[in-house]
């Protein structure tokens, strides 16, 4: 008998077929077992029934220890009440792997007991739907890229550069000479686009940021479109398509976890473009009218960005953020120098901001003239200054932070749970 997963029970109703699986919950009436397993795939109920099996396999079944392994083989029932609408009626039970006494247990533990078990906790219902939105979200933005012709270009994750800042830099030893683990990969993305016209990467990227906030973590994967010709208008587009198709690929594909994870779905089917858009100036004279007295010129911390989406119910875009708020490489505005054609797009709920990007600087000088204003080192930048000297066009792409985004999707309260094996301050385990 070849094995099925737990999903393609309601195709065999009325078969004998062989499932294996994971016990999440056994309860007794003493001549009934109750066994809830669950393979990943579904969570579906097999009945023990004294009359029905050997005295054998009976007291097999009987107290089974949460998260033992089992092959069970039985009769598939139509079930209206059951979740999946079928249980399994058990003929035989074979334990592959008894488990110990399961540390996670039904009622609450606190957060880092919980993250210590990170490895067990994925187990969990809420876990698993969190990441299971999260693997619908990388296939939309797939399907969203492939559907436009884009080419996937993968970034290096060992690097000379430091894009981002030298602040935020993890170093390590590469046979003698520094090397930094990502911060961004854009850079090489540029390189590419220049090569194949519309690209995007999607991998890890590191910041050793010392900030211990519910949007940060060390290790994130980022998605970064980068296009030849692109102008501010056209990457403004861009991301509010690229968020919107994502938002609707996982409300085709993964209700039933949103379900679960209790989100409030109207919020999410307001997500269609265009978004709002507001200038870094209007933003700041909206967070002065709020009382907030942030100096005109640096980014929006947490509680702005907090306060900034308490006015719109959708993703909304800041645009146009000064020089000095912002890396090297972004392109200055023509009408007002102390400007750059930079986006950010924030999600609503004060999940903050989720996609970073900008045009980018296409002229050689200037490039080198932020190059220093900027204090980098210039020798590992010169292969991108290359880019200037061979054909520069117009470019520019955005970043859209993974976790981030699913966080805001799922609406959890802090982006841990939104990333497998979170990576966070003072934390690196398992
Ligand atoms: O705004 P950022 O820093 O932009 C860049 O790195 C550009 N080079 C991207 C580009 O234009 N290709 O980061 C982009 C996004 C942020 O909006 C946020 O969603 C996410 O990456 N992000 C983080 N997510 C979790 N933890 C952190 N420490 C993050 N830092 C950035
Ligand atoms: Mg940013």
């Amino acid at each position: 008998m070849t094995r099925i997963w737990l999903d393609e029970l309601g195709r065999h109703v009325g078969e004998e077929v062989e499932v294996g699986g994971w016990v999440f919950n056994f309860r007794s009436s003493g001549k009934i077992h109750f066994i809830q397993l669950r393979d990943g795939t579904a969570r579906v109920q097999a009945v023990c029934a004294e009359d029905n099996v050997s005295d054998d396999v009976f007291a097999r079944c009987d107290g089974l220890a949460l998260e033992s392994s089992v092959r069970v083989v039985g009769a598939v029932r139509e079930d209206a009440r059951a979740p999946g609408g079928v249980e399994l009626v058990v003929k035989d039970l074979e334990i592959l792997s008894a488990a110990l006494e399961f540390p996670i247990q039904k009622k609450e533990h606190g957060v880092d007991f919980l993250l210590d078990r990170r490895h067990l906790w994925l187990r969990s219902p809420r876990q698993e739907a969190v990441l299971k939105v999260r693997s619908a979200v990388e296939r939309a933005i797939a399907d969203f890229f492939d559907g436009r012709g884009f080419v996937r270009v993968d970034a290096p994750i060992l690097t000379p550069t430091s894009p981002e800042g030298t602040t935020t830099l993890f170093q390590t030893d590469y046979f003698g000479e520094p090397a930094f683990l990502s911060q961004s990969g854009q850079l090489y993305m540029e390189a590419a686009a220049a090569a194949f016209g519309k690209v995007y990467c999607a991998g890890p990227t590191f910041r050793a940021e010392k900030s211990k906030t519910r949007r940060h973590v060390m290790e994130f994967w980022m998605i970064e479109p980068e296009v030849a010709f692109l102008d501010h208008e056209g990457n403004i587009s861009l991301a509010e398509d690229l968020v919107s198709a994502i938002v609707s690929g996982v409300l085709a594909r993964r209700r039933a976890e949103l379900d679960v994870l209790e989100r409030d779905v109207a919020a999410l089917e307001r997500v269609k473009p265009p978004f709002p858009r507001v200038t870094y100036d209007e933003a700041h004279k909206l967070l002065a009218a709020k009382g907030y007295d942030f100096p005109w010129g640096g980014d929006l911390g947490g509680d702005e960005q907090t306060a900034l989406a308490e006015e719109y119910d959708t993703p909304f875009f800041v645009e146009k953020f000064p020089v000095s708020a912002k890396a090297f490489y972004m392109k200055r505005c023509e009408d007002d120098a102390r400007l750059t054609y930079s986006i950010d797009v924030f999600a609503p709920e004060g999940y903050g901001e989720i996609v970073g990007g900008s045009c980018r600087e296409e002229d050689l000088d200037k490039l080198i003239e932020n190059v220093a204003a900027h204090k980098l080192p210039p020798e590992p930048l010169e292969w991108y200054l290359d880019l200037r000297r061979y054909g520069a066009v117009p470019m520019a792409g955005f970043g859209l932070g993974l976790g981030r985004t699913v966080m805001w999707i799922c609406g959890l309260k802090h982006i841990r749970e939104a990333i497998p094996f979170p990576r966070m301050l003072n934390r690196f385990y398992p």
